[in-house]
């Protein structure tokens, strides 16, 4: 398939890229998270194809992309939960599960009676949405497998060929996907964390339950709540360590193997004096304080690691796990199959 590529966002870009939607084509956007790649959400065909396009098992769900609050109403059961989420963090990093309607093909969801709905922010997704005027199913833009793209280039690298165009609209802000909460009456459940914050989504609605499986290793017969979670995410070529120590005890560790070229380094700008740092094998991911610039920086990270052909493993120091540092956590954790070393 030739793939279109729209290296502006122009207005007319946006245009044709929309009307590629309706017609049943699938076109990748950016989004303030990662890329997307969309497709028309009430098509069981245009479904099928982003299935075929990623790679992906059809029965791990796709969320669905509107421009407006209220345009829920017309593809969710909503509840006052839903607005009270929505009035706070939409448009924004957040996804929220409801019950679905009708006109929401099963195979949007993976055979699951919820959706997954989402509103993003960033203004070419948002230009896009509202000139479709239908919802689009968007899963990330990569192979299944692979790190989600923050960058046009990544998606070019994944889904050249394989899709119909590609809106380049420069990185994306956050660079890890939508925070997810499935609400159940008048429970709201954390299924995938992400730049909005356990800490705030506790702070407006209360009692907010948290997927052990974000953090920990699920058991051989355990079912997550959302699919997506019990496939191997986020892995990187190289097996991947984290590191479970003392600010020192990390460094002497990393220091030691920077040495080794077919171990890859993941560490914060300050844990290696500049010398280190500069070393080919060696990826910083910003300062320790700063996990807003450490999230930004990691699917980069990974997927230039895949690029090192010499490097068959990744150390890389455990994350801390507070606001969107728990994302980073939830993402390195995965990538490295809940590999951790106390040292
Ligand atoms: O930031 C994001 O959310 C990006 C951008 C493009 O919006 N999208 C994204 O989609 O990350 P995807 O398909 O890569 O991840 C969606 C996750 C999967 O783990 C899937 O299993 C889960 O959401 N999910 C979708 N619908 C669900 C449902 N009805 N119930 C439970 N989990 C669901
Ligand atoms: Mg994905």
């Amino acid at each position: 398939m030739n793939t279109k590529l729209f290296t502006e966002p122009t207005e007319t870009a946006v245009t044709e890229a929309a009307e590629i939607l309706r017609s049943g084509g699938l076109v990748a956007f950016p989004t303030e998270t990662v890329y997307g790649l969309g497709g028309n959400g009430l098509d069981p065909d245009a479904a099928r194809k982003i299935y075929a396009a990623k790679g992906r098992p059809s029965d791990n769900p796709l969320i669905i992309h509107v421009a407006e609050i209220a345009d829920a109403e017309r593809y969710c059961i909503t509840s006052p939960l839903y607005y009270k989420i929505a009035e706070h963090f939409m448009p924004g990093p957040i996804t929220v599960i409801m019950p679905k309607r009708d006109c929401i093909p099963y195979e949007v969801t993976g055979g699951l009676d919820t959706v997954a709905l989402r509103i993003p922010s960033h203004p070419i997704a948002h230009r896009l949405l509202a000139e479709a005027k239908i919802p689009v199913a968007a899963p990330s833009a990569n192979l299944s497998g692979r790190p989600s793209p923050t960058t046009a280039a990544h998606v070019i690298t994944d889904m050249m060929g394989r899709i119909n165009a590609i809106i380049d609209g420069g990185d994306c802000d956050f660079g890890v996907e939508s925070t997810i909460v499935k609400i159940d009456g008048k429970h709201v459940t954390l299924l995938r964390p992400g730049a909005v914050t356990l800490e705030e989504l506790r702070e407006l609605c209360g009692e907010v339950a948290v997927d052990p499986t974000i953090t920990e290793k699920p058991a051989e017969n355990f079912i997550p709540l959302a699919p997506g979670m019990k496939y191997r995410h986020y892995a990187p070529r190289a097996h991947v360590t984290l590191l479970d120590g003392s600010h020192d005890a990390v460094t002497a560790c990393l220091t030691e193997a920077v040495n080794h070229e077919d171990i890859g380094i993941l560490c914060y700008d300050d844990m290696l004096p500049e010398a280190l740092t500069s070393r080919s094998n060696v990826i910083t991911l910003g300062k320790e304080s700063d996990p807003t610039e450490t999230a930004h920086k990691l699917f980069a990270a990974l997927r230039a690691f895949d690029d090192m052909q010499q490097v068959t493993s990744i150390l890389a120091p455990l994350p801390d796990k507070k606001g969107i540092g728990l994302a980073v956590y939830n993402r390195l954790i995965k990538a490295a199959g809940f590999d951790v070393k106390k040292i």
